[in-house]
C-alpha cells in the first residue's frame, strides 16, 4: 500500500532574476497574488492535499519567509484590540501549527536538484512532495488543486509522480519535458524526461509543471548528480536516474498553473486569482473593463 505523503519541500532559495527589480530585497515567493504571498497560496494547496509538515529550503535575504509563518504578536494584539476579529482569525487560520514547519538553507543557489537534496535529513526515509512555489494553481472541474491530484495518482499507482501541462511546441525548449508511455487518460506512465531540450528535439509538449511526489531514494542520487542544463544540479537529471529503477507517472493537471516567476505570468496570476474570488471579482471586473476598453 502507498505510504501517506506527510511532508512537502518548498525550494525557495532561487534569486528570482526574471522578476527584478521586484526581487532585489523581497523574495519572489513573498510577492502577492491578490492579497496573499505566492508562497501562502502554495502552502494552502499543500494543506488541502493533506500535508502536515512544510519544509522550506531558503537562502540569504529570505528571513521574511520565516516571519510570515510565525505569529505576529503586535499585529495580533492590535487587531484584537481594534475589534478586527475577522482579520485576526484569517491570520490564525493561515498559520501552520507550531512545529509543523522546518527551515534549512541551501547556502548557494546551485540548482533545484541541490535545493531538494538540502531537505534530505528533514524529510528522512519517506516519500514526500515537492512544490515549486513560483507556480501557483487554480482548480478545474475536479475542484482540487494540483498537489491533491498528484497525491491521488500516487495512491493509485505508487512510484513517483510528476504534474504536467501542455505548452505550445515552440516553447518546449524552456522547460523540463516528459514523454508518454502507457496512457490512462488523466494519468500516464512516463518513459522519458529531458531538461530544456534544444528547439525541435522535444519528445512531447508536456512540461514538468512544478508539483512532484518523490520516493526518498532520490536523495542519494541527487548527492551524486553532475551539473546539467544552465550549469545547475537539475532535479530532472536526478529523476531520470531514479526512473531507471522505479516507476514515474504523469498527471495531466485538471486546472490552471501560473508561473509567477515571470513578469507576464505574475500579472496573469493576479487577474485569474482575483476573478476567482467572489468578494473581489465584481469591483475588479469593473476596473478591468475600463482598462481593457481603452486598448
Ligand atoms: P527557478 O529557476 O524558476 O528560480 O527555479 P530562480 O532561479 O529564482 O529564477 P530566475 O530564473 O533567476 O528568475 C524554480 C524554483 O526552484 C528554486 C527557486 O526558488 C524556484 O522556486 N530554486 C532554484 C532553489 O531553491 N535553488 C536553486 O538553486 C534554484
Amino acid at each position: 500500500m502507498a505510504k501517506r505523503i506527510r511532508k512537502a519541500v518548498f525550494p525557495v532559495a532561487g534569486l528570482g532574476t526574471r522578476v527584478l527589480p521586484a526581487t532585489k530585497s523581497i523574495p519572489k515567493e513573498m510577492l502577492t497574488v491578490v492579497d496573499r504571498p505566492v508562497l501562502q497560496h502554495c502552502v494552502d494547496e499543500a494543506r488541502e492535499a493533506g500535508i502536515e509538515h512544510f519544509v522550506f529550503v531558503t537562502g540569504r535575504n529570505k528571513a521574511v519567509i520565516e516571519d510570515h509563518f510565525d505569529m505576529a504578536y503586535e499585529l495580533d494584539d492590535t487587531l484584537q484590540k481594534r475589534g478586527k476579529l475577522k482579520e485576526y482569525e484569517a491570520l490564525r487560520d493561515d498559520l501552520p501549527a507550531a512545529g509543523a514547519t522546518s527551515f534549512t538553507r541551501q547556502q548557494a543557489p546551485l540548482g533545484l536538484g541541490h535545493a531538494v537534496w538540502c531537505a534530505r535529513d528533514i524529510v528522512g526515509d519517506e516519500p514526500f512532495a515537492v512544490i515549486l512555489p513560483d507556480m501557483i494553481t487554480l482548480p478545474g472541474a475536479k475542484k482540487t488543486r494540483c498537489l491533491g491530484q498528484c497525491i491521488e495518482a500516487y495512491e493509485k499507482h505508487g512510484g513517483n509522480v510528476i504534474a504536467v501541462e501542455e505548452v505550445r511546441p515552440e516553447d518546449t525548449h524552456m522547460y523540463g519535458i516528459v514523454s508518454v508511455g502507457k496512457d490512462f487518460g488523466h494519468t500516464f506512465e512516463i518513459n522519458g524526461m529531458v531538461e530544456k531540450p534544444p528547439q525541435g528535439t522535444s519528445p512531447s509538449n508536456l512540461i514538468i509543471s512544478g508539483r512532484y511526489v518523490l520516493e526518498p531514494q532520490i536523495f542519494d542520487i541527487l548527492a551524486n548528480v553532475e551539473k546539467g542544463a544552465g550549469g545547475e544540479i537539475q532535479l530532472t537529471d536526478g529523476m531520470k536516474k531514479l526512473a531507471e529503477k522505479q516507476g514515474f507517472f504523469g498527471v495531466r493537471f485538471d486546472g490552471k498553473t501560473y508561473d509567477t516567476g515571470s513578469k507576464v505570468g505574475f500579472l496573469a496570476a493576479n487577474i485569474a486569482f482575483a476573478m476567482a474570488r467572489d468578494d473581489i471579482r465584481p469591483g475588479f471586473l469593473e476596473e478591468l473593463k475600463k482598462i481593457v476598453g481603452k486598448i
